[in-house]
């Protein structure tokens, strides 16, 4: 048995916990805002996964790869997709209750798919659904939900809410603990034999994002700046359809697999002379859009849905009905505005197809991760399977050394050496001109769905004239001070990343590259070649 502490709490963070535990593990769960806060809960479309008689691994594996755009890692592509039928049914164990049709579990078709194979809940509540059963999982495995870890059980998860990974502790270059900020009593020190880190992506990166507030890229900040190695920042995936009112919620790619179409404001659809046209890949789709804008002024485009008919928007389609008569529209009868906004980063901490980083005792998994399965371009709900997949494979290797895993290999395929890259800034506290809206506005203008040098070069130069805390005075700042932190450190490597990347690839598009170039398929790792000193915020608590 060993001490586990696992970061966030959404499908991977989650999946982590409970297969850890089951395990004989002794798990420690942090989480930022209450367990059932997370991306996951927010997904739509669903989890792909090839389950049907006329599917295959094989074909879900071609799939993926040609959405990747020759970026994808074939290994971590092809454990996806061959392990992904046994955690969807694990999902099924744990009480997720897929929808049903006359032929069994149903199934929707979504961009770049060329079977129907996205399986969904409460029509496009899959996300909600996961997170309401493995909460409910954990908490049933919980053993305390004090903030206060000092006295715990030898089994049962401790959970923490409320409470935000600062930093990640290093040894010797071991990963052998995190700080964190509780709701209580200030910054502290957890350690333990190893860290899983599940903390998802980044969206509030942008200004327009699909993402959930809590989305601020802190494991991603954290294993960077603790020297591991982080890869492909350069690709963040622009959902093309986020209904454009406040909030920007997601309006599913199924919408559009059902057979809704997009059309400009004079009612033409301009998507009909593109393979494919609404449901070509989500890249493709999100570019259309965003040009279609640009011709009329940066109104939104109209996703027109009215011919789907009341009932089946209604019941397919409950979350999004509400978004709109929240936004005061009726989608049975007109048609909805809608534009691209922030939705996953294919990059993150580089993993093997075990989940392990380049840090001896830090895993990670999930959108957090670098797994190599969805290269330069995710296809659609790949995401919530990769969460399941990897996190149960991140405990499996838990339990054994290094040299005891299949492929185990310092190099991950298709990846550079990591190269020194970025390094923070630091100072004792941000410059005068900064605030998260404009960080977000310099991204989305400049690192958004449409990229060029000169654009990215002046949104280094605004990133580099703000610093960011430095981390021996982390401990005493806010909640919001360590995301802005985070934001910052990823803004630039995301800006540096996109600018090194002088081609146009997957979701990266450059308008000055417009081009693939052969010679640059190959990911690009960075480190942060010192990693962080050891953090002595309190004394440190064994998990
Ligand atoms: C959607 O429902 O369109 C989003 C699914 C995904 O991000 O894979």
């Amino acid at each position: 048995m060993s001490s586990v502490i696992v970061v966030g709490s959404g499908l991977a963070g989650l999946t982590a916990a409970v297969r850890a535990t089951d395990a004989g593990h002794r798990v420690t769960l942090v989480t930022k805002a209450t367990l059932p806060e997370s991306n996951t809960r927010y997904a739509q479309g669903g989890i792909a996964a090839a389950l049907f008689p006329d599917d295959s691994v094989a074909a879900h594996v071609l799939d993926t790869l040609r959405a990747g755009a020759g970026l994808c890692d074939a290994d971590a592509v092809e454990v996806l997709c061959a392990e992904g039928p046994a955690r969807v049914r694990d999902l099924i164990r744990f009480g997720v209750d897929f929808d049903h049709d006359e032929s069994g579990i149903a199934r929707g078709l979504e961009a770049a798919h060329s079977r129907s194979r996205v399986l969904h809940s409460g029509g496009d509540a899959t996300g909600a659904a996961i997170q309401r059963a493995l909460v409910a999982t954990v908490r049933q495995r919980a053993r305390r939900t004090s903030p206060r870890p000092e006295i715990y059980s030898e089994t049962g998860i401790i959970i923490l809410e409320h409470t935000m990974l600062i930093d990640l502790i290093v040894h010797a270059g071991t990963v052998t603990g995190v700080t964190v900020l509780g709701p209580e009593d200030g910054a502290r020190s957890l350690e333990a034999d190893a860290v899983i880190l599940a903390t998802g992506g980044a969206g509030t990166l942008f200004k327009y994002t699909t993402n959930p507030t809590v989305a601020t890229g802190d494991g991603v900040a954290a294993a960077w700046r603790a020297g591991a190695a982080v890869a492909d920042l350069e690709f963040y995936q622009f959902h093309p359809t986020a209904l454009a009112v406040p909030g920007t919620p997601l309006v599913s790619e199924a919408v559009r697999g059902e057979g809704a179409v997009l059309r400009n404001r004079r009612g033409e659809r301009f998507m009909l002379g593109t393979p494919g046209a609404e449901l070509a890949p989500r890249d493709v789709v999100a570019r259309a859009i965003a040009r279609e804008m640009a011709a009329q002024d940066g109104d939104p485009v109209l996703l027109d849905a009215t011919a789907l008919g009341r009932d089946l928007l209604e019941t397919r389609f409950p979350t999004i009905t509400a978004a709109c008569r929240t936004a005061g529209l009726d989608w049975a009868v007109d048609p909805i505005p809608v534009a691209p906004a922030a939705h996953y980063w294919m990059g993150g901490v580089t993993t093997d197809v075990w989940g392990r980083t380049s840090l001896p005792g830090l895993f990670a998994a999930g959108e957090v991760a670098r797994s190599g399965a969805h290269g330069a371009n995710r296809l659609a709900s790949n995401s919530l399977l990769e969460a399941a997949v990897f996190a149960d494979r991140a405990v499996r290797a838990l339990a054994f050394p290094r040299a005891e895993l299949d492929g185990d290999s310092a190099d991950h395929a298709g990846v550079s050496d990591p190269v020194p890259g970025v390094s923070p800034a630091f100072s004792v506290d941000f410059a005068e001109g900064f605030s998260r809206g404009k960080l977000q506005s310099v991204m989305w203008d400049a690192a958004g769905v449409h990229r060029s040098g000169a654009g990215l070069a002046a949104a280094a130069e605004t990133l580099a004239g703000w610093t960011s805390p430095d981390p021996a005075h982390a401990a005493g700042l806010t909640v919001r001070q360590l995301e802005d932190r985070n934001l910052l450190d990823l803004a630039r490597l995301a800006v540096t990343s996109a600018l090194a990347r002088t081609e146009s690839r997957g979701a990266h598009h450059r308008d000055d590259y417009p081009h693939v170039r052969p010679d640059l398929a190959r990911s690009v790792a960075w480190t942060q070649p010192t990693g962080l000193p050891r953090t002595t915020a309190k004394e440190a608590i064994a998990c």
